[in-house]
């Protein structure tokens, strides 16, 4: 099969809303279509990011504040991009990225109080060039969202240093998601999380078609990045 052109789609959303399950489900369903995938997440996804995750996640940061904490998380963003997500890219891979640029917006942005301006110039320098083709964001309420990801640690485990904040917080960060797919429409397309595995893999799918159309071997207008 002649090769498509890469694409780079990142998935994002709340805590416990599915994103890692119906990225796999997304990556079985893409390879066995003959696409090469790859699937990354943020924070990390690079030998140098790794390192920065486990600063970030364990709240070994947080003491030094939210504009530190944002600006670890566009260092650890920029090394993952330029070793792996744009390479894999440019080789025609499918890059299917676990929380993205999006996640700085509504975690650091909205719900850190860093004003825009600081999050704007940090992601300009951050991504570099490098906006995703397609971000779904899946969507659930936050109480159902914090039960799953609980469920999913063991009831003991200790939240990281962003579960652990207060439902108005989580609940705060959803309306923020949903806020971008009204203000970048094209890019940003809202899934319902709550509802079947099935039914949400089948949403993701019909967001997904048109754009992977686009790239498609043939396609007239793949390049088409800002
Ligand atoms: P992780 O356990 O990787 O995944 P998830 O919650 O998606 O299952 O946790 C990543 C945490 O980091 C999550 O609480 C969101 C937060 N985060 C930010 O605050 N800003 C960012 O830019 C990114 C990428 C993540």
């Amino acid at each position: 099969m002649t090769k498509s052109a890469g694409l780079f789609i990142t998935f994002e959303g709340g805590e416990g809303v599915g994103k890692s399950t119906q990225i796999h489900r997304l990556a079985n369903l893409l390879r066995r279509r003959g696409h090469d995938v790859l699937v990354t997440r943020e924070p990390g996804g690079s030998k140098g990011a790794e390192a920065v995750r486990h600063v970030l996640l364990s709240g070994a940061a947080e003491e030094f504040g939210v504009r530190m904490e944002a600006m670890l998380f566009a260092a650890a963003r920029s090394d993952h991009i330029e070793q792996v997500i744009r390479p894999a890219v440019e080789e025609g891979t499918i890059v299917l990225c676990d929380r993205f640029m999006d996640s700085s917006r509504v975690y650091q942005g909205v719900t850190g109080n860093l004003e825009p301006k600081f999050i704007q110039h940090l992601e300009r320098i951050a991504i570099n060039g490098m906006i995703p083709d397609l971000t779904l964001v899946l969507d659930l309420p936050a109480s159902v969202g914090l039960g799953r990801a609980k469920a999913r640690e063991g009831k003991n485990a200790a939240p990281d240093r962003f579960e652990k904040e207060e439902v108005s917080t989580h609940e705060k960060r959803r309306e923020a998601f949903i806020d971008l797919t009204r203000t970048e429409p094209e890019r940003c397309k809202l899934i319902n999380a709550n509802q079947s595995e099935d039914a949400v893999a089948l949403a993701v799918m019909a967001a997904f078609e048109p754009v992977l159309a686009r790239a498609e071997p043939g396609a007239p207008d793949k390049g088409k990045k800002a």
